[in-house]
């Protein structure tokens, strides 16, 4: 038989697949995806930045929308899962209500917090003590891991619950230079991923637990799986993917925009939040290149933002993207996105990436359940 993928395991709380589908805002994960991806017994995360972009009143009161739509979407998540997997939300520490965020989701009851876009010193404070959310920083480098961990031993004598690691191949945000981004062939990030679990197992060490570490960015099949896997990690967390299934959040245009995508139309840009993303290089970001989209109007996403200044607003990018407003729209995607080139479910795509191939061609022959047999049988024949 293939290899079969252990449960994983954080504290007190169990996901019987180690796939966490990466938290996608503005709006491309909320809780149909999340709730799909829990149900097959994963982690679904949803992004919680400007989640109430569709609430009725969003124009004038962003900040209560967005609070809404927070509790609204965990608890749906939560019903779709029936029960199964974890649900959880990604919240970024860029936001301007970030600490308004995390305490909505805690008190909407989510599984899992996860945190990037800054390093989340915070977090323990905002979830409170007694608390049943499990909490994890996103970090890109070994050195990201220690500075956070090593504040939130000092600040509130407590580790991560999980760490999840972000790697150049991501889409979204990214934690790398734009020098470091140009290289990425060249870049030995798997080396680095041993360096972040080394760092991560001292703190865990330290606290008498074993803190589970997540790898995320270009990760693809099962393979891909297997190799992080091999690497030592006990997870992995995939975005992309996700975008072309019949459960994700966003607009038929935009899951089109992922199936048409070739690799020589994903760029690295740049965006308002004062990071290199990876998107789809469309009619949009070709008029960013040459210049600056006037802000009218501020929808008050990020704690630092100057409308003044910025290339763009990057609200009203990912809102028209997620309408299916493809030409005005911003794109995210992860660097693997020029391979994904047909639509799916949340169920059949989380069968594919745990089943190894070969196992899924033989179980499509109703006649042979068991490829350990055909090798078996193989075998005999040929002695
Ligand atoms: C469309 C899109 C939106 C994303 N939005 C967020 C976000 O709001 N917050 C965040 O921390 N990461 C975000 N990410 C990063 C993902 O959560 C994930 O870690 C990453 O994309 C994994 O790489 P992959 O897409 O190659 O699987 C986004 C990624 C994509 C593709």
């Amino acid at each position: 038989m293939g290899e079969k993928l252990k449960a994983l395991r954080i504290g007190d709380m169990i996901a019987k697949i180690p796939i966490i589908q990466g938290g996608m805002g503005v709006g491309i994960s909320r809780s149909r995806l999340a709730g799909a991806v829990a149900a097959e017994g994963g982690i679904g995360v949803i992004s919680t930045a400007q989640i109430g972009y569709d609430e009725e009143g969003f124009e004038k009161d962003q900040a209560g929308c967005n609070l809404r739509a927070i509790r609204k979407h965990i608890k749906k998540a939560k019903e779709i899962a029936g029960g199964n997997g974890l649900v959880g939300a990604n919240i970024m520490v860029a936001l301007k209500h970030y600490k308004e965020h995390v305490m909505e989701a805690v008190a909407a009851g989510a599984d899992v917090i996860i945190s990037g876009a800054g390093l989340p010193v915070k977090l323990p404070e905002y979830i409170g003590k007694a608390c049943r959310t499990k909490i994890a920083p996103i970090v890109s480098s070994r050195r990201a891991a220690d500075i956070i961990l090593k504040m939130w031993a000092r600040r509130y004598d407590r580790t991560a619950d999980f760490v999840v690691i972000e790697g150049p191949k991501a889409g979204g945000h990214l934690g790398f230079s734009n020098e470091e981004l140009a290289d990425i062939e060249n870049i030995d990030y798997d080396r680095e991923i041993k360096d972040i679990i080394e760092c991560t197992r001292e703190y865990g060490k330290r606290y008498n637990t074993h803190i589970p570490v997540i790898v995320a960015g270009g990760i693809f099949d099962h393979d891909d799986i297997i190799h992080a896997l091999e690497l030592g990690v006990d997870g992995v967390q995939i975005a992309s993917r996700f975008v072309a299934t019949k459960e994700c959040d966003a607009s038929d245009e935009y899951k089109q925009a992922y199936l048409d995508a070739k690799d020589e139309d994903v760029k690295i840009i740049k965006s308002p939040v004062g990071m290199p993303g990876r998107a789809i290089r469309n009619e949009f970001i070709k008029r960013v290149e040459k210049e600056n989209q006037p802000v009218d109007k501020c929808y008050n996403c990020m704690k630092k933002c100057n409308p003044k200044e910025v290339p763009y607003c990057i609200t009203k990018a990912l809102v028209d993207a997620v309408n299916g407003d493809i030409n005005n729209g911003l794109i995210f995607c992860g660097a693997n996105v020029g391979r994904i080139n047909k639509m799916t479910t949340v169920h059949e795509l989380m069968r594919e990436l745990v089943e190894p191939s070969e196992e899924r061609v033989y179980s499509q022959d109703s006649k042979i359940h068991d490829i350990q047999n055909v090798y078996e049988s193989m075998d005999k024949m040929i002695s």
